[in-house]
């Protein structure tokens, strides 16, 4: 089944149109040449601000219904933050709460590290310390290896993975709160400037994420803090990108 997409639009430096659709660039041509929504004709200039895969036909649907009754400036800042937390089964957009898994049921929380992620080094305890980011990296890389959608992104690394594989690794153990070992090793780091040589687009972004997405599969996560990683890491993968 074909994949659904959440597009956000920006007319004449101003208006914002959202909408759903199969293919984004498709879509957007239509747009620019006066064949899609009436509310769209007669406008001079296109931006696309955002796109987003949000799975199904109907999920999508009911994922633009929730957009389109935010104000302006909440959409504002949605776009600025680069994604958008829809609820994967409802289409509504998920409380901070939701996505930090604080509303875990009481017996769950009582068995959990109480501090939500995010607070000291509570994410990286969850993501296993030093050995669990090890193993989430190289399975990170392995489905860079291996997905056919992230082909394009394996490309743009070296041959041997060995180095990036070190680097992301460190990067993300002070990343989530635990020792600098990126820094201690390399140097500091500001992720945008380092991919800033890269010709990286939404599509890439997306193929980084699914990467991530199916590493996570291979770890035994809570599933709240699965849902938390993505959202949290979906902010520097926006800024990596250089281009429309
Ligand atoms: C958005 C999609 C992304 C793509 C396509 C991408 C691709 C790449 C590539 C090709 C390199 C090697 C650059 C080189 O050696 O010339 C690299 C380096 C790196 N990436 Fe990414 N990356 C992405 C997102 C991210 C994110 C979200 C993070 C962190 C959360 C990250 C962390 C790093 C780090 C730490 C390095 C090493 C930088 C250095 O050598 O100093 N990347 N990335």
């Amino acid at each position: 089944m074909a994949d659904w997409f959440l597009y956000i639009i920006e007319t004449d430096g101003q208006r914002l149109y959202t909408g759903i659709t199969t293919d984004v660039p498709r879509r957007f041509e239509e747009h620019k040449t006066g064949k899609g929504a009436r509310f769209m004709r007669g406008r001079k200039t296109f931006t696309l601000r955002h796109q987003q895969k949000v799975g199904n036909r109907s999920l999508a649907s009911k994922a633009e219904y929730a957009f389109k009754q935010l104000k302006r400036s909440e959409k504002l800042y949605w776009i600025h933050h680069g994604w958008i937390p829809f609820h994967p089964e409802t289409g509504k957009l998920m409380s901070e709460l939701e996505i930090s898994g604080v509303n875990m049921s009481d017996t769950e929380q009582q068995t959990k590290d109480p501090r939500p992620y995010g607070t000291e080094d509570a994410s990286f305890q969850a993501a296993g310390g030093e050995e669990g980011i090890k193993k989430l990296v190289d399975a990170f890389y392995q489905a860079m290896d291996t997905l056919p959608e992230a082909k394009r992104i394996r490309d743009m690394h070296d041959e041997d993975l060995t180095v990036s594989a070190d680097k992301l690794y460190r990067f993300l153990c002070g990343w989530l709160g635990g020792p600098k070992l990126f820094r201690e090793k390399y140097g500091p780091i500001a992720i945008p400037r380092a991919h800033g040589h890269l010709d990286i687009g939404f599509e890439d972004r997306d193929a980084w994420m699914r990467c991530m997405e199916e590493a996570l599969k291979t770890q035994d996560y809570a599933e709240d803090f699965n849902a938390y990683l993505m959202t949290q890491l979906m902010v520097p993968a926006e800024r990596c990108r250089t281009r429309d």
